[in-house]
This record gives C-alpha cells, sequence and structure tokens, in this order.
C-alpha cells in the first residue's frame, strides 16, 4: 500500500512547503498561548469566552497567526504525511507516539471494541432513518453506557426490570396516583428476578482508559450504522482486515475502500482529531469536570459539534456550493452575500487568522480526488469552492484574517469517498473523539468543576406583586 499511497505523502510535503512559505508575510506570533500556566492567570476575555484560558494542556496547540497546528510537540503537516489514526489516537491520549508493541496492544483493543453488538441491536429499535444523524450517533453513545459502565450495571440500569410488552399507544398514564395497590405495572423487581451482570472491576474509576478506547472505537460502527439503517440496509460488521479509516469507509459505504481511498480517509481523521479547546472540547470536558461519565461527556461534545457554526458547517458547505453551482456565479454570490452581511461556510475561525493548515491538505486531496475521479458535479462544486476561495481571500483575507477553515474543502473529499452530506459532521466527530476523550483525561488529573461567571446586568431590589395585582 505504500508505494501506491506514495503520492499522497509527496502531496501533503508540498502543502507544508507552501504552508511555511506563506508564513513569512503574516504578522507575528499571537500573545503567547505556550508554557506553564502560573495561576491565576491574567487574560483578557471577550465574547464567548474568546481569549479566556480554561487549563493548561500538553494535547496540542493552534498557533493562529501562523496557522499551525501540534499534536504533542509533532507538526500535524507531519503527522498526516507519516502517520495513522490509530497512531495520532495513541499519541492524543498517552503522550508518546507508540513504540511496535504499544502500536500491536493498543490497535488490537481497538479491534476489540470495534464490535459493538449489543448497541447496535438496540439502536436498530430506534426510528433512526428519520433521525439527524448526529442525534442518532449521540443516542449510539448513549446505549454504549448502558452496555459498557458498570455504573449502570450496578445501580441505575432502567432495563433491569423485564421491558413493557405493550406497544406506545396502549402505555395508559394515570390522571392521579391511585397508589401502590392500583399500580398498572408492577415495576418491582420480580421475586428472583435478573440479577445484574456481575460488576467487572477491570472498569476501575468510570474514565479508566476502556470506556475511551471503546468509544474511540465504537463511534465508527455506530456512525457506520447510522448510515446503513438510514440507507434501510443492515449495518455491516466491521472488517477486522480494515484499519480504522478503512473500516469506516467500509461500514458507511458497503464497499472496501483502495488503498488510496484508505490513506486519504487516515489523513482525513488525523487532521480532524485535536484542535485545542474548541466548543465541543470544551463542552465534553465542561461534563466530564462534574465527574459524570465519559460517555455523557462525549454525547454533549457530539450535541455541540453538530451545530453549523462548528462540525455542521462542512455539511453547510456542499449545500452552499451547491447553490452557486458553476464558477462564473461565484461573484454574484460572494457580492450578495458580503452585502447581507452573512457568513460564508468554511470560512473564518476563532483562532486562526490565517490559513488553516488543515485545509492546506484538504484543499489538494479534494483536487486529487476530483481529478483522478470526481463527477461532473463534483468537479463543478470544485471549481465553484476554488473561485469562492479567491474571492473572500482578496476581500476578507488581509483585512479580517478570514480564511478557509477545516470544513471548506473537507466535504468535497468525504463526496468524493462516497459519505453522503448528511454523514460527513457525524465524521468529523468519529475524529474527534481522541480530542475529547484525551482532553477529558488530561484534566481529570487536577479536574475542578468548570463554573465561570457571568456579569449580573439587570436590576435590584424589586417587590413581589401577586398575579392579580399585576397590570397585564
Ligand atoms: C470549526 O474552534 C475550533 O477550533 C473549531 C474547529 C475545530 O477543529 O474544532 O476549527 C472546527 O468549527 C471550524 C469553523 C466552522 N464554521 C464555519 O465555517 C461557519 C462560518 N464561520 C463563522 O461562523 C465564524 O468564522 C466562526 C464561528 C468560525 C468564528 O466566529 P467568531 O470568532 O465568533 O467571529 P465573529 O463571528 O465574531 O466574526 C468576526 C468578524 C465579523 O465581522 P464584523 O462584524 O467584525 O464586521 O468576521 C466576520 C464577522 O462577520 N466573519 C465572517 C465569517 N466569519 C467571521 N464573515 C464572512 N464569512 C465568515 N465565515
Amino acid at each position: 500500500m505504500v508505494s501506491k499511497t506514495k503520492e499522497i505523502t509527496t502531496l501533503i510535503k508540498n502543502a507544508k512547503k507552501e504552508a511555511r512559505a506563506e508564513v513569512k508575510k503574516t504578522p507575528q506570533e499571537e500573545a503567547p498561548y505556550t508554557g506553564p500556566v502560573k495561576w491565576p492567570v491574567n487574560c483578557i476575555v471577550g465574547p464567548g469566552l474568546e481569549g479566556a484560558i480554561a487549563c493548561e494542556s500538553k494535547i496540542g496547540y493552534v498557533n493562529g497567526s501562523k496557522g499551525e497546528l501540534i499534536y504533542r510537540g509533532y507538526d500535524i503537516f507531519d503527522l498526516c504525511a507519516h502517520s495513522s489514526f490509530e497512531e495520532v489516537s495513541y499519541l492524543l491520549l498517552h503522550g508518546e507516539l507508540p513504540t511496535g508493541k504499544q502500536h500491536e496492544r493498543f490497535s488490537s483493543q481497538l479491534l476489540h471494541c470495534r464490535r459493538v453488538p449489543q448497541t447496535i441491536r438496540t439502536l436498530m429499535g430506534f426510528p433512526v432513518e428519520k433521525m439527524n444523524a448526529m442525534a442518532a450517533l449521540r443516542l449510539g453513545t448513549n446505549l454504549m453506557r448502558q452496555e459498557s459502565t458498570y455504573v449502570d450495571q450496578e445501580a441505575y440500569r432502567p432495563d433491569r426490570f423485564p421491558s413493557i410488552s405493550a406497544d406506545e399507544d396502549s402505555i395508559p398514564m394515570e390522571t392521579r396516583p391511585r397508589g401502590e395497590k392500583h399500580a398498572i405495572y408492577e415495576f418491582k423487581e420480580k421475586k428472583g428476578g435478573s440479577k445484574p451482570k456481575e460488576v467487572d472491576k477491570k472498569y476501575g474509576p468510570p474514565v479508566g482508559f476502556t470506556p475511551t478506547y471503546r468509544l474511540i472505537s465504537g463511534v465508527a460502527t455506530i456512525a457506520g450504522a447510522v448510515e446503513r439503517i438510514r440507507r434501510g440496509a443492515l449495518p455491516l460488521e466491521p472488517d477486522p482486515d480494515l484499519s480504522h479509516a478503512g473500516n469506516l469507509v467500509y461500514m458507511i459505504t458497503g464497499r472496501r475502500p483502495t488503498p488510496i481511498e484508505e490513506r486519504i480517509m487516515d489523513v482525513t481523521l488525523i487532521l480532524h482529531a485535536d484542535h485545542g479547546m474548541n466548543a465541543s472540547t470544551f463542552a465534553t470536558m465542561v461534563v466530564a469536570s462534574t465527574l459524570s461519565d465519559m460517555y455523557l461527556a462525549v454525547g454533549s461534545g457530539i450535541a455541540a459539534l453538530n451545530g453549523p457554526l462548528h462540525g455542521g458547517a462542512n455539511a453547510e458547505v456542499l449545500k452552499m456550493l451547491r447553490e452557486i453551482d458553476d464558477p462564473k456565479k461565484a461573484k454574484g454570490w460572494f457580492e450578495q452575500t458580503c452585502e447581507k452581511k452573512k457568513k460564508i461556510m468554511g470560512f473564518g475561525h476563532r483562532v486562526y487568522k490565517a490559513y488553516d493548515p488543515r485545509a492546506r491538505v484538504l484543499g489538494p486531496l479534494a483536487e486529487y480526488l476530483v481529478e483522478n475521479r470526481g463527477s461532473d458535479e463534483i468537479k463543478r462544486l470544485y471549481a465553484t469552492a476554488k473561485e469562492l476561495e479567491k474571492l473572500a481571500i482578496a476581500r476578507l483575507g488581509e483585512t479580517k484574517g478570514i480564511f478557509p477553515n477545516v470544513d471548506f474543502y473537507s466535504g468535497i473529499v468525504y463526496s468524493c469517498l462516497g459519505i453522503p452530506v448528511e454523514m460527513f459532521t457525524a465524521l468529523f466527530a468519529v475524529s474527534r473523539v481522541a480530542g475529547w476523550t484525551s482532553r477529558v483525561m488530561e484534566y481529570l488529573e487536577n479536574n475542578r468543576i468548570f463554573r465561570p461567571r457571568a456579569v449580573y446586568a439587570g436590576s435590584f431590589g424589586k417587590k413581589y406583586v401577586p398575579v392579580a395585582k399585576r397590570e397585564e
């Protein structure tokens, strides 16, 4: 596979060269967000916690003015050129690239965690085909939790009782409590009823690494199942001979990817794995900081990532390009959008005021795929994207530091790999689970529940007036 995919490695190395050449022209270093933090720390905070420092981390660093991204000290271009999503997940979680033995053990753990048959079986009982893919993915992580954490088995497992056999409509609700002896359903555990499964001590505290491995591996399988069910097909068993990236393409499309497609999906997963204190990572950490558990924390990360201002942008970009649908119409569309002060999906970033390094790799990958296998439609959309990029950088790049971000080209890459647009954001989540869980594990080493303040701008000293005396 290495020989066939060498051209992808060359493409990434060229993208790095181009990025470094560009950087010389951008303004100097931003206020340093590096080095150990001596609490309490001074920072200038804007709305949406812009500029706020939430914690110290060794996991990843985004240099917004230079357009640089590193994971545990390694440059993202180098990891894309030489590493794999499995290796990068290990690096994010454990701090170093794995040795041969560590890689072997970790990969077999992920392989073991990839099959989640109970979760998929339960998921199929829900109207997944009518659900937003991210809502279904989040539901899947809750179902995983049901099966996998000792907390549920021990104390709160609602399905310890035989489930109610009647269907939804025939389950009456009591209009007023009529007391135990009239209760319609006996919810008391039947004498000698089923005991919760033996609590498996190996889980240790709810945030041991096991849930982390289960989620990094299992969320990909759930994403595959969500797409298959949406399409009215049965979920596919993961193929143990395929890598994480290869399985993801296989379980979603039903087709084993070519070595090049597998390599490109792997690079895309590496690019999306971690990105500092973004909204979904922060959401995950806030939930975990209350000592909830990893499954519910990842569920909150999925919820946050869903928004079109965040991970949901990758799908919005494709819709936007389809709306323009012709490079010749890009200028008119762009002028109109600027006049209406509307945001262009896939552009801008809270931290990057330079070209997002991830887009520097995804752009050439999109070009490679479009040239080698793109349909006429995707060729047109790619040409439209290039035209829009030119216009937007000319107008907004230098003046406002608005450049393409990770979401601008990722949808074209996914489309060329046969991934439907409804699954784009779910793929972002499949990768970002590695960053979410890594940062939770790191933060919980010195946990402190997140609890910022709001400035009260309301009134004081109001007297209570009963509703009868209040004027309409
Ligand atoms: C991701 O944080 C992360 O790291 C996120 C992420 C990750 O890996 O986790 O990188 C993933 O979420 C990437 C971003 C995907 N979202 C989009 O592509 C949606 C479009 N982008 C914008 O919504 C916006 O750029 C944000 C949300 C990404 C960042 O917004 P900010 O930092 O809150 O900026 P802002 O809304 O305060 O805008 C500042 C100025 C405004 O102009 P003025 O009012 O000062 O004149 O920049 C303008 C904005 O109008 N602007 C844009 C723009 N983004 C900002 N103008 C046109 N098009 C845009 N996309």
